[in-house]
Order: C-alpha cells, then sequence, then structure tokens
C-alpha cells in the first residue's frame, strides 16, 4: 500500500484516533481527549486553544520570528511588502487592542468588508485573537446583500477600506457602505475605516472612525483561550434561495484539518511560500490565503490584483518566481484568461519556474484543455480538486503530499482521507462505477467542515435530511471504473461564475422586482472564459421596448446583487416553456443558449414558445 491508501485505510477505520493523532501538531490550552461527538455534533469537544496564536504567536515562540509570513504583492498599487511572522503579531495584537476598544468580545461578530491588503489580514486574525467572530464579504457585492449579511450577522463593529481597486478600476466603498448600513435594519454600533492613499473617504462626519488614529491609539490584546466548537467564523454563500447561507466555522476543527491538509494534501513543509490566487472574501481566501499556510509555518502570498491586465498576462509567473512559490492554487478561469492573451507562453519564463511544484485548480470545473495547456506550459502537475464553502477544505484531490500523483483529466481525484464519498440515486442507493448521481458524503463529517448555518438550523439540516447518514453535495458526478472521482455540475440552482458562486434563484428574485417583468429564468451558459454566465429569459408585461427592459435587468442585478453577478444577456420573450404541471423547463433553456439539439419533452405544455425563443435567440446570435 502507498502512503495514500494506508492514510485512507487509517482514517476511515478508526476516525477519531486518526484526527486526534493530527490535532496533537496544533498547540492547544488544553489538548483533546475525544474526537467526534455525536451528543454536541463538534469535534474535539474538550479541547481549548486560540486559532490565532496558531496561525501567528506560535512561529514567533518556536523559531520562525523572522521568517516571512506574509507577502503582500499589489500590481494595482504597485506596492510589495512584507511581513515577518514577529511584525505579523505585533500588528495582528495591536488590531485586536483596537477592535476590542470597540466593545468587542468574544462571541460578537465583526462584518469586514475590505480588499485585499494586509490590515484585512490583520483584522480576520485579530478577531480570532480576541474570539470575536468575523464575516468576511466581498467586495463585489452590492449594497443590499451586505446589508443581508449584516441584519443576518448583527456585528457589533463594521471594518472597511476607503476603496478597493479592481484592475484599473478604483472602487469607492464609501456609499456602498453608508448605504448598506441605511438599508439594514440592524444598526451597527462602530464602524472603523482604513484610509487607502488611492481614494480617500470623507469621514468628517463622524459616520466611521479612522482606523489609523484608533490603532494609533490602541495596546495589544493578547489571545484567549476558546473552545473547539467556538466560531471562527461566518461566511455567507449562495444558497437555492434569495437569503445567503451564513456557514459557521469552528475553531478547533478548522486548525486540525487546514494544518493537516498544508501537508498531505498541498505536500508543503514549513518556511515554504504557499499562493493562493482568490479572495478572502471566498472561503478559498480564509483557508488558503489566510489560516492554512499559516497555521503551518509558511509564507504566503497575498496579491491584489488580476490574472490579467495588472498590468498583463504574464504578473502570475513573475510573481511566483519573485517569491519562490512552491505550491500554487487558482481557478481555471485566472488560466483561461491567462492563456487568451497568451497562448504560445511568452510571458512564461524561459527558464521555467524552478521553485514550482505543483499547480491547484477549484471553484469549478477543470476542463482538460486548460489542464493540458498548463501542464505544457509548466512542466508541472496540474492538479484539480474539489471542495465547498461548506466543507471549508479539499474533499477531492490528490494528495501530492501523500505521495500520490495519479490525475486524469476531467476529474478531481480521489476522496481525501476523512471524506466518505457514495455516489446516490435520487432513492438514496448507491449507483454503480461510471454512473452518474448525487455526489454525497458519509457523515459525521471530517474536523473543519461546517457544524451549522448561522441562524438557520433549519437549512442546515435539510443539507443532511435527503439522504439520511449523509451530507447531500448538490453536486453530480460519477466514479469512474479506476476510482476516479467526475464532478458534472449542481443539481440545484446554484452555477459558478468566474469560479464565483452564485444563486441564479437569487437573481429571478431581483428580476421579478422590476415593473414590466411578469416571468423569467436564469440559467448558467457555458462560456469559454468564466466557464459559466447567467443568462436571463424574461417574459414582459409592460409596454417597455425590448432594448430598455433589458437594460433595466441588466442593471437592477448590479445594484441588488452587485457586479459580480455579471449578467451581460437577457433575451425578452413572448412566453417561457413550462411542463403540464408548470414547471419552467430550464434544462431546455440551457440547451438554446448553449446552442445545443433542442428536444421538447412530451411533458411540455406549450412548444410553440421553444420555436418561438429559438427563433428569437439564434437570429440575435446566441
Ligand atoms: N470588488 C468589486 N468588484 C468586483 C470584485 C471585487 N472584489 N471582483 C469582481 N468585481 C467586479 C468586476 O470588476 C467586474 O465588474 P464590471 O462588470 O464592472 O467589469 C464584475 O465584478 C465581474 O467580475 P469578474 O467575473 O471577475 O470578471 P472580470 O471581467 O472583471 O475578470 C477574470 C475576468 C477572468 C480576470 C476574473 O474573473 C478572474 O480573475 N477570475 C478568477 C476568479 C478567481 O480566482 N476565483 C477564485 C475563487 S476560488
Ligand atoms: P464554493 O462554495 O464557492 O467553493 O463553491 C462550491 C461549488 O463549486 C461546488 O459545489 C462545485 O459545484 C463547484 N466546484 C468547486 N470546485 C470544483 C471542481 N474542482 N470541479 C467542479 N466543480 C467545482
Amino acid at each position: 500500500m502507498n502512503d495514500y491508501e494506508k492514510t485512507i485505510v487509517a482514517s476511515s477505520a478508526d476516525p477519531d484516533r486518526f484526527w486526534l493523532e493530527a490535532s496533537s501538531e496544533i498547540d492547544w490550552i488544553k489538548a483533546p481527549g475525544i474526537g467526534w461527538d455525536e451528543s454536541s455534533k463538534s469535534w474535539f469537544p474538550d479541547g481549548q486553544l486560540n486559532s490565532c496564536y496558531n496561525a501567528v504567536d506560535r512561529h514567533v515562540a518556536n523559531g520562525r520570528a523572522d521568517q516571512i509570513a506574509v507577502i503582500y504583492e499589489s500590481p494595482v498599487t504597485g506596492q510589495r511588502q512584507t511581513f515577518t511572522y514577529r511584525e505579523l503579531q505585533a500588528e495582528v495584537a495591536r488590531t485586536a487592542g483596537m477592535i476590542a476598544a470597540q466593545g468587542v468580545g468574544k462571541g460578537d461578530r465583526v462584518i469586514i468588508y475590505m480588499p485585499m491588503i494586509p490590515q484585512t489580514m490583520f483584522a480576520m486574525l485579530a478577531c480570532a485573537r480576541i474570539g470575536a467572530i468575523h464575516s468576511v464579504v466581498f467586495g463585489g457585492f452590492a449594497p443590499p446583500e451586505l446589508a443581508k449579511r449584516i441584519d443576518d450577522a448583527e456585528p457589533r463593529l463594521l471594518l472597511t477600506a476607503s476603496c478597493g481597486i479592481e484592475g484599473k478600476k478604483d472602487i469607492p466603498y464609501q456609499p456602498l457602505v453608508v448605504e448598506s448600513l441605511a438599508l439594514a435594519k440592524h444598526r451597527v454600533p462602530a464602524v472603523l475605516l482604513f484610509q487607502r492613499e488611492t481614494l480617500r473617504a470623507d469621514i468628517s462626519n463622524g459616520w466611521a472612525q479612522d482606523w489609523s488614529n484608533q490603532l494609533a491609539k490602541a495596546g495589544p490584546a493578547d489571545c484567549v483561550p476558546l473552545k473547539s466548537s467556538d466560531p471562527l467564523y461566518i461566511l455567507y454563500t449562495s444558497g437555492t434561495t434569495g437569503t445567503p447561507k451564513g456557514v459557521v466555522r469552528d475553531n478547533g476543527g478548522h486548525a486540525v484539518a487546514l494544518n493537516w491538509s498544508m501537508k498531505n494534501i498541498y505536500g508543503l513543509m514549513p518556511g515554504e511560500c504557499f499562493w493562493a490566487a482568490s479572495d478572502v472574501g471566498w472561503v478559498v481566501g480564509h483557508s488558503y490565503i489566510v489560516y492554512g499556510p499559516l497555521f503551518a509555518g509558511a509564507t504566503v502570498v497575498l496579491y491584489e490584483g488580476k490574472p490579467v491586465g495588472t498590468p498583463d498576462a504574464g504578473e502570475f509567473w513573475r510573481t511566483i518566481e519573485r517569491n519562490q512559490v512552491a505550491v500554487f492554487f487558482t481557478a481555471p478561469t485566472a488560466i483561461r484568461a491567462i492563456r487568451k492573451e497568451d497562448e504560445n507562453g511568452e510571458y512564461y519564463p524561459v527558464s521555467g519556474l524552478p521553485s514550482l511544484r505543483a499547480i491547484f485548480l477549484a471553484g469549478e470545473r477543470a476542463d482538460p484543455d486548460t489542464v493540458k495547456w498548463l501542464e505544457q506550459q509548466s512542466g508541472r502537475p496540474v492538479i484539480d480538486h474539489w471542495w465547498q464553502t461548506e466543507l471549508g477544505w479539499p474533499a477531492l484531490a490528490t494528495c501530492m503530499g501523500l505521495g500520490d500523483d495519479r490525475r486524469k483529466a476531467g476529474s478531481a481525484g480521489f476522496p481525501v482521507p476523512g471524506y466518505q464519498f457514495h455516489v446516490l440515486d435520487d432513492n438514496g442507493e448507491s449507483v454503480s462505477d461510471e454512473k452518474v448521481g448525487n455526489i454525497s458524503i458519509k457523515c459525521p463529517l471530517p474536523p473543519g467542515c461546517y457544524q451549522s448555518l448561522w441562524g438557520n438550523e433549519q437549512d442546515y439540516r435539510k443539507a443532511f435530511a435527503t439522504y439520511p447518514g449523509y451530507y447531500e453535495t448538490g453536486d453530480a458526478g460519477f466514479r469512474d471504473a479506476d476510482g476516479f472521482m467526475h464532478v458534472m455540475g449542481r443539481t440545484d440552482d446554484i452555477i459558478n461564475v468566474a469560479g464565483h458562486r452564485l444563486s441564479t434563484g437569487q437573481m429571478e428574485g431581483a428580476l421579478a422586482e422590476i415593473d414590466g417583468v411578469s416571468e423569467c429564468a436564469v440559467i448558467g451558459a457555458d462560456d469559454p472564459l468564466k466557464g459559466m454566465i447567467p443568462v436571463a429569459f424574461v417574459v414582459t408585461s409592460g409596454q417597455q421596448g425590448e432594448r430598455e427592459l433589458a437594460e433595466a435587468c441588466i442593471a437592477h442585478i448590479r445594484t441588488e446583487i452587485g457586479a459580480v453577478a455579471s449578467v451581460k444577456t437577457i433575451h425578452v420573450v413572448a412566453a417561457l416553456p413550462k411542463t403540464r404541471s408548470g414547471k419552467i423547463l430550464r434544462s431546455t433553456l440551457r440547451a438554446i443558449a448553449n446552442d445545443q439539439a433542442v428536444t421538447a419533452p412530451n411533458t411540455i405544455e406549450n412548444p410553440e414558445a421553444i420555436e418561438a425563443i429559438l427563433s428569437k435567440v439564434r437570429s440575435a446570435g446566441g
């Protein structure tokens, strides 16, 4: 048996023993004696620790004080800054003091609506230090979305900055945050704003306090002891309704799982450099820009830029070269964007990237063509791996650190030790290899996975109710005869656009609010760059011109959900195809948008609607 197989056997034969052993790599205030506790449904219920201590202070105490912990690479501002573990400790402790001075303590929520700057990272770790629960909101969301998260999390403090920088655009945060605060029913007692020189905000009327002034007054705050099951953070993600789901992450299970993943999945050793080119607003950013690499004593890159245009398609490679990145993680969309501009790899360094051992992709399906191209360019293994916000760390992968190097284009690899996958039919029976079914994971989920949804026990339970004893991932796929898992797509109305998780149901909800829209359906259509893009079919009830209505729809989604929803195509149609029981035939609409053969099911009520849409869409050129 190889190391991967041995670890699979050990982790499934005695999960408690396996994870208790892994927990010894974490510094506990009180080491756990219990693994999974079914009664409290939590891992390590008797353990006490502090996640910030494990990410920062313990490395200062254990000989890594002068090692670089964080490299801030910001091609959009031309800045590059490094922080050793000692400097990181000082920054985080003082930021924690600043937050505590606002009356924030253990269990209080802090919303962080900030760009990719070091202060965002300091703030997350500072919350962890004092036991406050952070909730980072992605900068691409519009005020109504931020307001929903404020109302759900009821924060004591909101942290923000004067602006974000999106490629060549400055995005002032002041109007967004001020509007969100006004829209929210919950009154946020305090706002701290970090002024960026690129674009300063006007806080003279006192709507926010100046971060730097408050920081200057603050003394350092120490790490507080927390129960393993105490929440570390809430991260909102798209569910199937318009209301985002607040995934709650614990402290203990998270620290153990993420620390384990660095060595065993990514094969990263302490002191090496890891770069996940994502955003701290997503789970990838939480797990692999902030916590995972720091738990493991690695150096992380915090990158404020894009794969292309900041300034060009070579910036990823230069960043890897400059920082001796050993393992790189990005979304397939980013690689497609680079390839589009540099098919022949002219930006790829002629002498290669010697420090780089592997490239991991996730967030959406990695198409074989992109994987092949990147492997050819880099001469390195390109590994597709699969996970979700709910899980918090990879569940399917090729575990490099366990000596596995099996790969098959189109597959996301094998179950990661700790996860027991089953592909089930709609009745909950296992299907045979090569047959597509519902990808499910046997309970209990390993450490690090979510154990609740903030204030929403009902929806949390739903994910475990369809197939009793299993977690329903919401993804469909199959295991092939060689044991490789293949993820085909969602079984619900969630779509992945440029690696960003969005709900079509939420977009439909926004469209339905528009005067003149009587019915609508949003589907994910294939896109050569972003993997998928949302396309809307809208039935009009008013007198508006089609173009005017389409423009109103695009603008409304942007205002209500945010630029990240990026709906660009609206088809105004006379009717939507429906079954006799009134269900919209979304798969038919998807086929039309994808220019695929369309066959009307025999349950259709109005076949003429398909003909009308087809002729309209095809005459419009897609
Ligand atoms: N703050 C504010 N606005 C944001 C934002 C943020 N953090 N992130 C994205 N947006 C905006 C963009 O500016 C764009 O606005 P626009 O319509 O006014 O141009 C819109 O949201 C859509 O963004 P995106 O889907 O990212 O498209 P893009 O055309 O700006 O960029 C890529 C295309 C391929 C360069 C970009 O999608 C990319 O880097 N993808 C990789 C994503 C990734 O790493 N995901 C990781 C998840 S694991
Ligand atoms: P998120 O919660 O934002 O990480 O999105 C999780 C969803 O993204 C999954 O349920 C999948 O639908 C999709 N996803 C993530 N990684 C992959 C992958 N490697 N292959 C296919 N789909 C993926």
